[in-house]
């Protein structure tokens, strides 16, 4: 089985910003960056889930009707748990979290465990670090958020594999 979650991706100009942003925090803090094509937000964490409940996903993404929004990523940090290092929002968009408590209401209703802790919008740029970052302001990163998506990560590879696409009106 493959897990899957929800997702924003950046566009190009953001993508290049965050992985420039990826290198140098890897070095900076002894950890791992993470690749250009693999930076994202996420929106929902589905975890492992049956092809038959692929299907129920899908149709609670279909029931939202998010509006197109800018996604201002400002600041840097580490969840010290996860040894992870982050680019994330002084600010959620009202956009992105209308969107992201939409889908987990509808994804909800339909019986999907979703995380508990409130929404920490963020994307992951260093994993594996050995230093904590301390919170900071940083130049912002922006890009227009037009759709999100519905992502399988491979077992064994963890590669990424877009399965669906909705676009924001
Ligand atoms: P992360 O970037 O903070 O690690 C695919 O694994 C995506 O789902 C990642 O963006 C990851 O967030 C997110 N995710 C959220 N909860 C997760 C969990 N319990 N296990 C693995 N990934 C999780």
């Amino acid at each position: 089985m493959a897990r899957l979650f929800f997702a924003l991706w950046p566009d190009e100009d953001a993508a290049q910003s965050l992985a420039a942003l990826s290198q140098s925090l890897a070095t900076q803090l002894e950890g791992r960056p993470v690749p250009r094509e693999r930076i994202h937000l996420t929106l929902a964490f589905l975890g492992e889930l049956a092809a038959a409940r692929v299907e129920q996903a899908m149709r609670a993404a279909e029931s939202t009707r998010p509006r197109a929004f800018e996604v201002v990523l400002d600041q840097v940090g580490s969840f010290r748990a996860a040894g992870v290092a982050w680019a994330g929002c002084k600010h959620v968009p009202p956009g992105l979290k209308a969107l992201e408590t939409r889908l987990a209401k509808a994804l909800r209703s339909r019986d999907f465990a979703l995380e508990e802790r409130p929404f920490a919008a963020h994307v992951t740029v260093a994993r594996k670090i050995s230093r904590a970052l301390e919170r900071a302001s940083m130049p912002p990163v922006v890009w227009h958020a037009r759709q999100y998506t519905l992502v399988r990560s491979e077992p064994g590879t963890g590669r990424y594999t877009v399965l669906e696409t909705w676009p924001l009106g």
